[in-house]
């Protein structure tokens, strides 16, 4: 079976790009980690890439002093070293331009610690505790040129526990965001995404969404 080859994109500890290796190198998933790329070196999620056996790249976005599209132009060029098909963004902190959403139309996934589109942006489990809602959760959208505004692909619901602070929330909803990950990365390898009107479909797939 061939798997379709899939570039991660990171920034820090890297907990879901470990879900989503985790998933790759199960029998019969359909995707595998072909690379990781960091803009940030020394992170944790470098040291999973390797331990996995996977091609860890540092792209430090600093050299290129807020030329957003040459550095996505670096991106692009490794990730095209490595026939990636689909990209990942895991954690990425840095908006991408059309130089990298153009090389990858309709191709580049990005998971959010929040239901969209309430919460987007920084601190997301913070703004949830502080706007009270009673549940929180976690969304795999389609990266567009807005920050967490593409289409939504599938969401995970969990509770907001009367005792929670910051930590306690944002451990929930990242186990959530494990389980959802690597699902919605099996729809996009078996080409069962549809888009039309920013609206997604999943052949196949009557419900896109869980709680708890
Ligand atoms: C996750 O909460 C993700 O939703 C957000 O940043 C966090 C990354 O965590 N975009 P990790 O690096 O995957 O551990």
């Amino acid at each position: 079976m061939s798997r379709v080859p899939v570039g991660v994109l990171v920034s820090g500890s890297g907990t879901n790009l470990q879900a989503l290796l985790d998933a790759g190198a199960a029998p019969g998933f359909p995707a595998r980690i072909a690379v990781v790329i960091s803009n940030r070196p020394a992170v944790a999620a470098l040291d999973r890439a390797a331990a996995a056996g996977v091609p860890a790249v540092l792209i430090d976005h600093r050299p290129y002093r807020g030329d957003r599209a040459a550095f996505d132009a670096a991106l692009v060029a490794a990730l095209r070293a490595r026939s990636v098909e689909w990209v990942a963004c895991a954690g990425f902190m840095r908006v991408l331009t059309p130089v990298l959403l153009d090389a990858f139309p309709g191709r580049v996934l990005n998971i959010h610690p929040a239901l969209l589109p309430a919460f987007p942006g920084l601190h997301a489990q913070r703004q949830a505790l502080e706007a009270g809602v009673a549940i929180a959760g976690c969304t795999v959208h389609l990266v567009d040129d807005g920050v967490d505004t593409g289409p939504i692909l599938a969401q995970a619901a969990v509770p907001v526990h009367a005792q929670d602070d910051e930590a306690a929330l944002s451990a929930r909803i990242l186990a959530a965001e494990h389980r959802l990950y690597p699902e919605v990365l099996r729809w996009a390898a078996e080409g069962r995404i549809e888009v039309e009107g920013g609206r997604v479909r999943v052949r196949g797939a009557a419900i896109r969404g869980s709680a708890w």
